[in-house]
């Protein structure tokens, strides 16, 4: 990713190209050409500093700066030192006077700066180059003119005006003037005035001569300006036609000396060339290294009546020229102007797409960094979630496992308290009669011995469940004729099958079938499908058991009842431990299933459920030993006729008729209860007091409705409708309703009491009971023992709540 680092060295980069767009001018003007101007209060000076800045035009690498000292001598001096300051690399300097300036000339040169003097002079010789006319020349010019002019031995009178008596110009153009009318003794220089160069210092002076000469054959002026002063005067004295004035510059242009020329005002002018393009040639050939003259002295000529159309020619030519080439120049520079800015903005056009470009391609970049980021974030959030979720549903599943396995304890709790129950009231029964023989108490001593194989039977439940669970089971595989294996299991049962009046079939359609099998553990299978095949057929019906072979290796064996059934949601719920599914409402541990299922998996055999008038378990086994090889095996079948069942050993009891006799006259109890020997037991101990009815809960309603029973005492746990269901039922019909109905159960929670209340039971006993059943059942009647008027059911209930853990 690009840090702030590099982000900023990108910006500087764009900002140098940026930056570069405007010094193009600059780096090709690389040269600096200083011109000290003595003064521009006159055109001849103008048009000097107009010639220079033409040429200098011509060469963009040079820069030219001028300054004008207006005159003031002090002022050229310290513009030029300014000049020498800033180290320029030409000096160029026009001085004002010769003298006062020499000496800053000097510095300049001594500094190294090449210095080009120009029109004036200094004193001496130490500078670089001199540009300008030879004004002792122009002097001579002026006085051969007039000389030529006269006629022979004319006598002619003249009056000199001189410039400033302190600049080189003035000096040498007297000296050259002077020099050629000394050899001409006919003219005659009547007057002098020393004048300062410009049109003001003539008038008085020149007024007071002529008022004293009265007049004079020519004026020869030091320049142009000063000749139009002696014009105006002469003019003023009506002069004008018979004095000749002479001047010298011969500018071009309104009130330049050949308009003048031209308008008969001056006679002739001595043309005296600025030099200011001649200078800026110099300086150039000097920077670019070429040899230049120290003396340049230009041509100078004299323009009178004859030739001043051809000049004026000329200088409009020259002019035309010039202005063309400035118009060029202009046309040039605006081009150049447009073309640096078009540059320009190509430049920061360039600099600006590629800045957009790189903040683009860092733009992209970010995106998908961002993109990147968030998918990760987005999967840790996934994954976060997922595990959350998966906490919690862990958490519910612990929750609810704990809930079941606390169900389950407790259900397997108050299964214990069954048999106890019944162990207990057979013991007590029998303590109560010990005069009887104990051949009496068959009935008893079997319900005992029931019970506690039942009771065994529980344990082993357990146990087996927790070897299970610890993995600790070893097969002990045995080879074993399947058919005859199951037919011992199923003669057990018969006679089960007789009392309840139900169609045990057994059928194989190969009775040589041999498997190895862990014996103990198959015994417990095939039993525990029998038992509860019994458990939910109601009397009347059918169960089948139909051993199979179905493969090469496979066998399988079906039991199939005519009972309840199972819904199919609960197919695979049926085979969890601690789990009661399906319509089963009888007591049992929860095991039985789950143990069944894992002893014929440590057979690598399977098993399934379904459901169509009544449920059929499907075994499938596999023959051979191959699946087994980790085990040791036995091939010894002889002990298959030795093996019992748990159900062979359970006491085979059936109810005997009571005599009729012992029941007339009797108050009427219904016993709602599935538990044959429970519900025999408390028939057997109430018989003689009343007469008593049994319902195993499947006929409950219309058996209390038949019979109206002057007490009803109902289990909870029955087959089709709770004890709870079957209590609210008959107390909301108003032909029962009125029937005192006693809870019975193994449950003795709070929940339990408070569910029987709200069925509307006037009371509940809780298993096991003791001997008070029959008194409980007194105080519940009708005809209350005397002393005990005000016990009634309602009134003990709600005052003594202690009262309702009455033991029977
Ligand atoms: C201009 C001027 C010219 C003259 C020259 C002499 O300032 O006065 O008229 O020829 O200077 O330096």
């Amino acid at each position: 990713m690009l840090d702030l680092n590099q982000l900023r060295k990108i910006f500087i980069a764009v900002l140098l190209i940026l930056s570069s767009c405007d010094t193009s001018e600059k780096q090709e003007q690389t040269y600096k050409i200083g011109f000290a101007q003595a003064m521009t209060t006159d055109n001849w000076r103008e048009e000097m500093n107009r010639a220079m800045k033409v040429e200098a035009s011509m060469h963009p690498d040079f820069n030219l700066q001028i300054k004008d000292a207006q005159n003031d001598v002090a002022k050229q001096i310290k513009q030029i030192e300014d000049f020498i300051s800033k180290e320029v690399d030409v000096l160029i300097v026009s001085p004002i006077q010769s003298v006062p300036i020499t000496p800053v000339i000097e510095k300049a040169m001594k500094a190294g700066i090449p210095t080009i003097v120009i029109d004036r002079k200094i004193e001496g010789s130490n500078y670089t180059a001199y540009v300008g006319a030879n004004n002792i020349e122009i002097g001579k010019n002026a006085a051969n003119y007039i000389v030529s002019n006269s006629k022979p031995n004319q006598e002619v009178e003249l009056i000199e005006i001189t410039g400033l008596q302190t600049s080189s110009p003035a000096f040498e153009r007297s000296q050259g003037f002077h020099e050629v009318l000394a050899y001409h003794e006919n003219t005659k220089i009547v007057a002098t005035i020393a004048g300062d160069w410009e049109k003001t210092s003539v008038g008085d002076n020149l007024k007071s001569i002529l008022d004293s000469v009265g007049s004079t054959d020519y004026i020869f002026a030091h320049n142009d300006r000063m000749a139009m002063g002696a014009w105006e005067i002469a003019r003023s004295k009506n002069l004008e036609d018979s004095i000749q004035i002479i001047g010298v510059d011969g500018l071009f242009g309104p009130n330049g000396g050949i308009q003048l020329v031209k308008e008969d005002i001056l006679t002739a002018t001595v043309l005296y060339p600025t030099g200011g393009a001649e200078a800026i040639k110099l300086a150039v050939q000097l920077l670019e290294g070429d040899q230049i003259d120290k003396n340049n002295i230009l041509n100078t000529v004299v323009i009178d009546e004859m030739n001043v159309d051809i000049m004026q020619n000329q200088f409009n030519k020259m002019n035309q020229q010039q202005n063309d080439i400035e118009q060029q120049q202009s046309v040039i520079r605006e081009q150049i102007t447009t073309y640096n800015s078009q540059t320009n903005l190509l430049k920061i056009m360039v600099g600006l797409i590629l800045l957009l470009l790189l903040l683009g391609f860092w733009a992209v970049y970010l995106v998908f960094k961002l993109k990147k980021r968030k998918r990760i974030l987005e999967l840790n959030n996934e994954k976060i979630i997922t595990q959350r979720n998966q906490i919690e549903k862990f958490a519910e599943q612990l929750k609810i496992s704990n809930e079941v396995k606390i169900n389950f304890f407790t259900a397997l709790s108050h299964e214990f308290k069954t048999p106890l129950t019944l162990i207990t009231s057979a013991i007590e029964s029998i303590a109560q009669n010990h005069h009887k023989q104990l051949k009496d108490f068959s009935y008893e001593t079997n319900l005992i011995s029931k019970n506690s194989g039942r009771l065994l039977r529980l344990i082993n439940e357990l146990l087996d469940f927790r070897k299970l669970e610890s993995g600790s089971f070893r097969l002990k595989p045995l080879k074993t004729n399947l058919y005859e294996f199951i037919k011992n299991i199923y003669q057990d049962f018969e006679t089960e099958a007789i009392r309840k009046s139900i169609d045990l079939d057994l059928a194989a359609n190969n009775k040589e079938i041999i498997v190895y099998i862990d014996r103990d553990m198959m015994d417990k299978v095939f039993f525990n499908m029998l038992s509860n095949a019994f458990k939910f057929t109601p009397k009347n019906g059918q169960i089948s058991i139909k051993i199979e072979k179905t493969g090469n290796n496979k066998v399988e064996v079906r039991f199939k009842d005519s009972g309840i059934g199972i819904p199919k949601e609960d197919f695979q719920k049926i085979f969890d431990p601690f789990r009661q599914a399906g319509n089963n409402t009888k007591p049992s541990s929860g095991l039985g299933l789950y143990i069944t299922r894992q002893f014929i998996e440590l057979h690598k055999g399977s098993i399934s459920v379904s459901s169509h008038q009544g449920a059929e378990f499907r075994i499938e086994l596999l023959q051979g030993k191959n699946h087994l090889s980790e085990y040791l095996f036995s091939e010894d079948t002889s002990e298959i006729e030795n093996e019992k069942s748990e159900m062979a050993l359970q006491p085979k009891f059936i109810p005997e008729e009571l005599p009729q006799s012992l029941i007339e006259n009797a108050e009427t109890i219904l016993i709602i209860e599935d538990n044959e020997d429970l519900s025999y037991l408390l028939k057997k101990r109430l018989l003689g007091d009343y007469q008593v009815k049994l319902s195993d809960g499947t006929d409950a309603i219309s058996k209390a409705l038949e019979i109206i029973p002057d007490i009803i005492i109902c289990d909870i746990n029955l087959p089709e409708k709770s004890g709870f269901e079957i209590c609210k039922e008959l107390k909301s019909d108003l032909r029962t309703s009125h029937i005192p109905t006693l809870i019975l159960t193994a449950l003795s929670d709070e929940e339990s009491r408070i569910k029987a209340l709200k069925a509307g039971a006037d009371s509940y006993i809780s298993k096991p009971f003791r001997g008070v059943l029959a008194q409980l059942c007194l105080l519940l009647l009708p005809g209350v023992p005397p002393g005990e008027e005000n016990f009634s059911f309602s009134f003990h209930w709600w005052l003594s709540p202690t009262l309702a853990d009455l033991q029977i």
